[in-house]
């Protein structure tokens, strides 16, 4: 399974933490963040994580800025995705069973290596459960399709 993970300055120590483990579990990392420790503007890197997961070149998506608001609200504006701010592992959890979120952002200026970790780990091992939450996903796509 290929993820792709996209950062902007504040969060290229806990990019690189995180890509190791992914790859340390068997992932594939597409990395679209960027290495530099330079200010920079997260939009970019939300939208790179977004349109990867959108298009097809990656299957899922994690997205760090300082907090992850910033650059979840980035990849929320490409079609189709569904990306999910998680400062703890339940609300990652449910985010996918119940959401079917396909980008996961935090905040490296808010969760320590560690739990970055159980959040990304918890996320990847959960599992949409469609059923009654699919009529309500469908709803949120009729949403960006109304404009
Ligand atoms: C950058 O200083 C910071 O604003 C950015 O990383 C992010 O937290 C925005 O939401």
């Amino acid at each position: 399974m290929k993820i792709a993970i996209g950062n902007d300055h504040s969060a290229v120590d806990l990019k690189n933490t995180i890509a190791d483990y992914l790859v340390s579990m068997g992932y594939e990392v597409i990395n679209l963040g960027t290495d530099s420790r330079e200010s920079c503007d997260y939009p970019v890197y939300g939208e790179k994580v977004g349109r990867a997961v959108a298009e097809g070149t990656a299957d899922l998506g994690i997205a760090i800025c300082g907090t992850g608001v910033g650059i979840s609200l980035a990849a929320n504006k490409v079609k189709g995705i569904r990306a999910c701010v998680c400062s703890e592992p339940y609300t990652a959890r449910l985010s996918r069973m119940h959401n079917n979120s396909n980008v996961l952002a935090f905040g490296a200026r808010v969760v320590g290596d560690e739990l970055a970790k159980m959040i990304v780990k918890e996320w990847l091992d959960a599992e949409y459960e469609g059923g009654r939450h699919q009529r309500r996903v469908d709803m949120l796509a009729e949403i960006e399709n109304r404009g």
